[in-house]
């Protein structure tokens, strides 16, 4: 296979990002994510190991993806994933190596996450009022979640803010949030809430109206015409800030059309959209010793070619939609 190989899928959109879940556990409950009980982790067994989820990487390599994010649940609380990271800086056709954490865990890994090679680090951060932070995520770790953004930045980390604004949680906290943007070199992306899980169950802000409120503060922003990566944000410049403030908005501004990613699941689904459960279960072929990675390879062409061509979150009832949880899909 030669180095400068693209996935392409059925509808002409070039796959080279892969979202990789490494675990479906968390240690925050915040409230539109995770039920506080009640919640069936998956038994260790069921979860690549570190060793699959690198081959995985490897085969997906070789066929274009140049791109890759670590999630969960929070990544970090799965064990050696230094490890993980530097053997994927390692593949010669991978880019660029993310993470997306709540932080918590974060500042004493800072150093060593670098040293395996992360680039990008994007910090979920919903407020930054300790005693909503106590509120929305069920523990009172807002100092550590600022210890991380302190920590990256010290690495020389490219770090984001990600905010997901919800009018029953953090509703009033929102400028504080993009203040950053003006205080650190940090881009702030505000995030449409998904009806997805509990978060069906909260009302998320539409963008437009968060820009709004921003500019009554802040003065009139401006739209950032290019594109900053390949990514679903929308970006915004307000005089006097050192990062821009972003916004992703799926459900009032559906970009399924630029969409350039799939998922890996902690358990080993190749997954090919959010919303839908289409894709396919890579931990039976990884552990089946008749198939080859060419044989794998020739599974993920077929499975590709089937990316659904956009979500339907508008569509509630929708028959295929994926029933997991956003902390078992990984964001
Ligand atoms: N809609 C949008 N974002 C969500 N996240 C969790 N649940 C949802 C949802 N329903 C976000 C978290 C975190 C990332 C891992 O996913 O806020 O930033
Ligand atoms: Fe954990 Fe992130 Fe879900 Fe919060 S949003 S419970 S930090 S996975």
């Amino acid at each position: 296979m030669d180095e400068e190989s693209a996935m392409v899928d059925g509808v002409g959109r070039t796959i080279d990002y892969l979202r990789i879940s490494v675990t479906d556990k968390c240690n925050l409950r915040c409230q539109y994510c995770m039920p506080k009980e009640g919640i069936k982790l998956m038994p260790h067994e069921a979860l690549l190991t570190l060793e699959e989820i690198t081959r995985v990487c490897h085969i997906l390599a070789e066929m274009g993806i140049k791109k890759i994010r670590i999630t969960g649940g929070e990544p970090l609380v799965r064990k050696n994933i230094g490890k993980l990271i530097a053997d994927i800086h390692a593949i010669p056709q991978i880019e660029d190596v993310a993470i997306t954490t709540n932080g918590v865990l974060f500042a004493p890994m800072a150093e060593e996450l670098h040293r395996a090679g992360l680039d990008r680090v994007n910090l979920s951060l919903d407020t930054r009022d300790g005693k909503n932070f106590a509120q929305i995520t069920g523990k009172d770790e807002l100092a550590a979640a600022e210890q991380a953004m302190e920590s990256a930045l010290e690495q020389g980390m490219t770090l984001k803010i990600n905010c997901v604004p919800c009018r029953q949680l953090n509703d009033a906290d929102v400028v504080a949030v993009a203040q950053l943007a003006k205080e650190r070199p940090v881009d702030v992306r505000f995030i449409e809430l998904m009806p997805i899980g509990c978060g069906a169950s909260f009302d998320g802000i539409p963008s437009e109206e968060i820009l709004r409120r921003l500019e009554a503060v802040f003065g009139e922003a401006e739209a950032v015409a290019e594109r900053r990566g390949n990514g679903p944000a929308e970006y915004y410049s307000f005089e006097g800030f050192q990062g821009k403030i972003g916004f992703i908005s799926p459900l009032s501004h559906k970009f399924c059309d630029r969409c350039n990613r799939v998922r890996l699941t902690a358990e080993g689904r190749l997954k090919l959209c959010l919303h839908y459960d289409h894709g396919i279960d890579l931990r039976e072929l990884l552990r089946d010793e008749t198939m080859d990675n060419e044989h794998i390879r020739e599974r993920i062409i077929r499975a590709v070619a089937q990316k659904p061509e956009a979500h339907h979150f508008e569509g509630l009832d929708d028959k295929d939609a994926d029933k997991r949880k956003m902390y078992q899909i990984g964001g």
